[in-house]
């Protein structure tokens, strides 16, 4: 049985994606059995990477959707409305879908999944999460039989790219992101990379499967890296510590083993000592670290961008797909696999920041007067905050520098003292504010 794909779009993924299906000699044997039947793009007169038969690449996607002998269609123009538009309707023609879009799925996940489960259609998103690195079937499937407690990943190359550089350059975040914009490791307009909504998408899946419900957007607390110095980053490496952008899900389990009632869904920069397993991951590479039990802590990692790497997981969902097809009767159809399905019904409630018990690192600037530490130390002591370690980095004209390493403390009580702190005479400003693993 031959099964056919109605691809949607021909830029980096979907012309890896071709490049795979077209030459399927030497992969998994259920390649064969798929054809790509149509392709959709915006731009006709395209030069392209790949050839196909006459009539395949068309600009009438809406036919592409409608087509009746197509069982897979394969979403990669990205952006949100126009996806949306043809994932619903491919979705409402019996198709079933692959994607690699992460941020239609994060916006509009729910209206996708009780579409493709009222239509018995398997909706798959292997390539939105982490690119390459096989990180929604191992949640669904292998690690799936373990209580997961906790994912933390670094699912942004472009942000590790910048800040990997900045370690490395001693450079500050301005100079690096122009020079990732030139070398095209970062789009001309970078907001969703540099401030976190990229990685929040992105969490936002992840906390969804791995704590079995419906996560809104809007929860997910974010923060980017555009407020990271070249001396923060160089105070955290004297410290022993390497700044990564994280997105982090997790949640408390009651004793029964239960799902969690509440999770912490946030995405920040992060001191991570310089022996964490996610401080080791450099430049445009990703990693996923689980923590399941009882299995124990398990970290995946590699490319999490670019056209072979992130086609490799839009095949794979294909192939997925073909396989649970291949085990149905053409009379039930029904997208019933469980271990393909994406079944979420109640949304999960997360936790609010203030509620997070972090340690936090703080960049102080101050008039260099002998009494500054003590003062600091006795605001942050009347907010009951211990501080693990504080350094007078710098004395310059403008002042002194004080990088302080708070014990783990409540974020709400913190945010507390630093405003208090703020109106020291000593202290002029606050300039860096950063969790510390
Ligand atoms: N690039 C990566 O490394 C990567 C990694 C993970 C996930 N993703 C996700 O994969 C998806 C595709 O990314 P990409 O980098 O491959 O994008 P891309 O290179 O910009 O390609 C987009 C393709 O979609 C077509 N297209 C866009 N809008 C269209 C419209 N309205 N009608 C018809 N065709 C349209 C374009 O046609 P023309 O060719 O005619 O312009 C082009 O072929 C996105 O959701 C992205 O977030 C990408």
């Amino acid at each position: 049985m031959g099964y056919n794909v109605g691809l949607l779009g021909l830029g980096t993924v979907g012309t890896g994606t071709a490049k795979i299906i077209l030459d399927a000699v030497g992969r998994h044997p259920l390649l064969e059995t798929v054809s790509i039947s149509r392709v959709g793009v915006r731009n006709l007169d395209k030069a392209r990477d790949v050839k196909f038969a006459d009539g395949v690449l068309t600009d009438d996607l809406d036919a592409i959707v409608a087509d009746p002998s197509i069982d897979i269609v394969v979403e990669l123009i990205g952006g949100v409305d126009t996806a949306l538009k043809y994932i619903l309707a491919a979705i409402a023609h019996g198709k079933h879908v692959v994607t690699a879009n992460k941020a239609v799925i994060s916006r509009h996940g729910d209206e996708i999944f009780d579409a493709a489960n009222a239509k018995g259609v398997y909706v798959m998103l292997e390539a939105a999460v982490a690119g390459g690195i096989p990180v929604l079937a191992p949640l669904k499937q292998a690690l799936g039989v373990n209580r997961i407690n906790r994912i933390t990943g670094i699912i942004n190359g472009t942000t590790n790219y910048i800040l990997t550089r900045m370690k490395d350059e001693g450079a500050d975040f301005a100079a690096v992101l122009a020079d990732a914009q030139h070398l095209g490791y970062a789009e001309a307009d970078p907001t969703a990379d540099v401030d976190g909504l990229d990685a929040a998408d992105k969490i936002a899946i992840l906390a969804s499967l791995a704590f079995g419900g419906r996560i809104q957007l809007d929860d997910v607390s974010c923060e980017g890296i555009r407020k990271i110095s070249a001396a923060d980053i160089a105070y955290a490496k004297n410290l022993g510590f390497t700044i990564r952008l994280l997105a982090i899900a997790c949640g408390h389990r009651p004793d029964s083993g239960a799902m969690p009632d509440e999770i912490e869904l946030r995405v920040h920069p992060t001191l991570l000592p310089a022996h964490h397993p996610l401080a080791t991951v450099e430049g445009v590479n990703n990693a996923v670290l689980v923590e399941a039990d009882p299995l124990g802590e398990v970290m995946l990692y590699g490319p999490g961008a670019g056209e072979g790497a992130t086609a490799s997981a839009v095949v794979s969902d294909i192939v997925s797909i073909v396989a649970a097809l291949g085990t149905e009767t053409a009379q039930q159809a029904s997208a019933d696999n469980p271990l393909l399905r994406w079944d979420r019904d109640s949304y999960i409630r997360v936790a609010p920041m203030a509620d997070l018990v972090s340690r936090f690192y703080v960049r102080i600037l101050t008039q260099d007067r002998p009494s500054v530490i003590g003062h600091i130390g006795m605001t942050f002591g009347q907010h009951g905050i211990s501080l693990e370690s504080v350094v007078q980095i710098d004395v310059h004209d403008r002042g002194a520098e004080i990088v302080a390493i708070t014990h783990e403390v409540r974020e709400g009580e913190f945010r507390k003292a630093l405003d208090e702190l703020l109106t020291l005479d000593e202290v002029s400003d606050v300039p860096s504010v950063l969790h510390v693993w």
